[in-house]
């Protein structure tokens, strides 16, 4: 296993990862600062093409966003989202990954469960290739938002889930919007880390989408803590732009050749 990965298996119980999502090289670069893991999500569907979902993103747009930020970080290990139905048997799960891998030269891709797909998602960590795992709400798997682990079989479900992956070979696995006391158990069962996103502080690491948490994308669900608010920030400067332009003010003697 690549150093960077065994690194961040490594951590779990030594300090909290802190992760989350970027799609671009100058977040990237920002990121790479403080993030742990850097996630290019197929959240870019929806926060940065205004699609519905994350079911239709392609390979190809997962490949250039991954390029642009792996190419742009040093420090962060950089994983990449494999979209929805690049997974679907064996042979197109290695075959994809092994893609996705070469034209990034990211360190490890994610891959969502869907209770049935252990046996794929093993099939690419014995071909080499480091995966994180993704299980509780799966955005590739559903259409409605629910909230996961509300009753005893779902918490049941999830356990047998968390421990199937961690026996697949994942290094690490995102909770994703998991009950409290069942994130919490599961962190405590399994050796590997877990990466929490509404799945509370009990988890081993967070991660957040980075266009949520700056309060640029206009989802804010619960789980999500706005620490800036980008939309205000960019309209106040917007504003000026066009009041300057308007009223002539720009671009002036400064901005002239
Ligand atoms: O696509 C994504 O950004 C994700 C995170 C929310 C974990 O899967």
């Amino acid at each position: 296993m690549n150093k960077k990965v065994l690194n961040i298996r490594n951590l779990k119980n030594k300090k909290k990862l802190v992760c989350l999502t970027a799609y671009s090289k100058p977040v990237a670069k920002v990121l790479d600062n403080y993030c742990d893991v850097i996630l290019v999500g197929d959240s870019l569907a929806t926060a940065m093409y205004g699609m519905k979902n994350t079911h239709s993103v392609s390979i190809e747009t997962m490949i250039n966003h991954g390029l642009s930020v792996a190419s742009s970080i040093n420090k962060a290990l950089c994983v990449v989202d494999m979209p929805a139905g690049s997974y679907k048997n064996k042979s197109e799960a290695k075959k994809n990954a092994k893609l996705i891998i070469k034209k990034t030269k990211c360190d490890a891709v994610k891959m969502e469960c869907n209770n049935k797909n252990y046996h794929i998602i093993k099939s690419v960590v014995d071909s080499g290739i480091p995966v994180m795992g993704h299980i509780g709400f799966t955005p590739q798997y559903y259409r409605k938002f629910k909230a996961q682990g509300l009753d005893q079989k779902d918490r049941f479900k999830l356990i047998d889930q968390a421990k199937k992956n961690q026996d697949a070979g994942v290094f690490s696995i995102v909770l994703e919007c998991v009950k409290t006391d069942v994130a919490k158990e599961i962190t405590n069962l399994l050796k590997i880390p877990t990466i929490g996103i509404g799945a509370s502080k009990f988890c081993d690491g967070q991660i957040l989408v980075t266009d949520d948490m700056l309060g640029l994308s206009g989802f804010y669900p619960k789980f999500v803590k706005k620490f800036t608010n980008l939309n205000n920030i960019i309209n106040k400067a917007v504003k000026k732009y066009k009041i300057s332009v308007d009223s002539g003010k720009f671009p002036n003697k400064k901005n002239n050749f």
